[in-house]
């Protein structure tokens, strides 16, 4: 059985959390795309040698759900050389046997547009980034400031764009609470399946 189910949105709208529930609860597996573009923002130097040479030990480092790694990325990702060194690779995973869930910001766009589900999961900057900053503290300012900037330069950029698909199920987590979000997203599954 192939069947995927593709998760976009801007930074900590609760795609990571829907994508792992929803996994859990078909027996999908699941990638979070972002952690390819965080992985190669931390390996410095020359950003699409770095995609080219991804490997698993890159994925695994403990300094890749930062705030600093996060903004490294979304930086590596405008370049159009080092989104095409990970598409096969994200394609591949989309279509294996068993289904899958994929978030990230061009899933339902460009990586598999053949997706049986298309999410996307969104918030005001204001309820992303006061989540955010429950989770890594320091000025709420300027953590509010940075998901503005990388709301812009994500949705800015001329290659992959982050926006929603034009077949897309909107699903807004400003005034959902998680298990509202995830039911959600379980129903158009179930639908997409039935
Ligand atoms: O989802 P995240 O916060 O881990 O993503 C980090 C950055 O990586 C994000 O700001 C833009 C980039 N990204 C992307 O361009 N395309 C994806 N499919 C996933 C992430």
């Amino acid at each position: 059985m192939i069947f995927t189910v593709a998760i976009d949105g801007p930074a900590a709208a609760g795609k990571g959390t829907i994508s792992r529930a929803v996994a859990a609860r078909f027996g999908f597996a699941h990638l979070d795309t972002g952690l390819l573009y965080r992985a190669v923002g931390a390996k410095g130097g020359d950003p699409v040698v770095a995609a080219l040479s991804l490997c698993a030990e890159d994925l695994a480092r403990e300094d890749l759900r930062s705030l600093a790694a996060g903004q490294a990325a979304s930086r590596v990702a405008v370049i159009p050389q080092v989104r095409a060194a990970l598409v096969d690779f994200q394609r591949r995973f989309a279509r294996a046997e068993g289904g899958a869930v994929l978030d990230g910001r061009d899933i339902g766009t460009v990586i598999c547009p053949e997706a049986e589900v298309k999410l996307y999961v969104t918030a005001s900057a204001e309820v992303r980034a006061h989540r955010r900053w429950l989770e890594v503290g320091g000025d709420a300012a300027q953590v509010l400031a940075e998901v503005i900037e990388r709301d812009a330069r994500d949705m800015g950029r001329v290659e992959a764009p982050l926006k929603p698909a034009a077949d897309a199920v909107v699903i807004d987590t400003s005034v959902l609470s998680i298990d509202a979000a995830i039911a959600a997203a379980v129903a158009v599954i179930e639908r997409a399946r039935a």
